[in-house]
């Protein structure tokens, strides 16, 4: 298939957090669906396996570049040499974030929220930030990756849950500001479009690095897969997928945010202990 016939040929794309787990997933998915991927990661390795490895597939390609999303001057960077190298960029998906081991508040110091939020909320600002005059030329999107629980809650994380329910709150912020933007004025139709996903639980080497943590790392898997209506984990390539839909197919959906669940926020369960 040429670029043009596939369903997000030639387009350009920056990921963050791109060399494992979820953004592993949307990296891949759009290099299958044509766009040109930009994306970053602190490890250097994985990152150039990955890159090398999905050039080798096709047919779309990807370029990694070394890149701490916690820092601005990395994030300007990772936005000018993907200007740089291929003249614009059509969408942003900010992914990159991480979710600390489970502590209670009492436990939680100012400084662990402040780098969290630094981490999972401003980074993501920033890189909007920087990319928007090149989206706004192409009109095109920003996906942030939130959590099902910025919506719903989670036990001993409250800083994490707050950076989440932060993220869904700025995308609609963002997709209002797009609209009436006094920087560039927009037909509805032309704005770039903001919007969220919100995984329940994915497997990804994240969800594993958690559940090795607890005291039984199998019983714990188990009980993420029963937290989902359909009995499982979501994978890495489903998330590409949802993410690739809301880029190339959801041309009226702006501010929203998408279930990537498996129907977890449904039903009762056991609430209030353990069963
Ligand atoms: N896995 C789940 O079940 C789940 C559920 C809900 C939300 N999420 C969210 O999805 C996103 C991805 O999660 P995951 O499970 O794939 O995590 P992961 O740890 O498996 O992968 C995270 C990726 O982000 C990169 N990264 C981390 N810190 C970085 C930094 N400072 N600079 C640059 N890159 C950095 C890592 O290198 C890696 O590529 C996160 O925002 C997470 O909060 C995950």
């Amino acid at each position: 298939m040429s670029g043009s016939t596939l369903r997000y040929g030639d387009k350009v794309v920056i990921v963050t957090g791109g060399s494992k787990g979820i953004g592993r997933g949307i990296v891949k998915v759009f290099v299958e669906n044509g766009a040109k991927v930009v994306f970053c990661a602190r490890g250097v390795a994985a990152g150039q396996a990955l890159e090398a490895e999905l050039n080798r597939a096709g047919p779309g390609s990807c370029k990694f570049v070394p890149c701490d999303i916690s820092k601005e001057e990395d994030i300007k960077r990772l936005i000018s040499v993907t200007v740089e190298h291929y003249g614009q960029i059509d969408c942003l998906v900010n992914n990159a974030g991480w979710h600390p081991p489970h502590k209670p508040t009492d436990e939680t110091t100012a400084d662990e929220f402040r780098d969290l939020l630094n981490l999972n909320l401003i980074s993501y600002f920033l890189a909007s930030k920087y990319a928007l005059p090149h989206l706004r030329q192409r009109q095109g999107n920003i996906i942030n990756l939130s959590s099902l629980v910025g919506s719903i809650g989670q036990k001993n994380a409250a800083p994490y849950v707050a950076t989440k329910g932060a993220i869904i709150a700025m995308t609609k912020a963002m997709a209002v500001d797009e609209r009436f933007s006094t920087f560039f004025s927009c037909p509805f139709s032309k704005c770039v479009l903001s919007c969220s996903i919100s995984p329940g639980n994915v497997m990804t080497p994240l969800w594993e690095e958690l559940a090795g943590q607890t005291a039984d790392t199998l019983a714990t898997i188990k009980e993420g897969e029963n937290a989902q209506l359909l009995g499982r984990m979501g994978t890495e390539a489903e998330s590409g997928l949802a993410a690739l839909y809301l880029a190339a197919d959801a041309t009226f959906c702006t501010g929203i945010d998408l279930l990537l669940s498996g129907g977890a926020e449904l039903n009762y369960g056991y609430k209030s202990q353990v069963p």
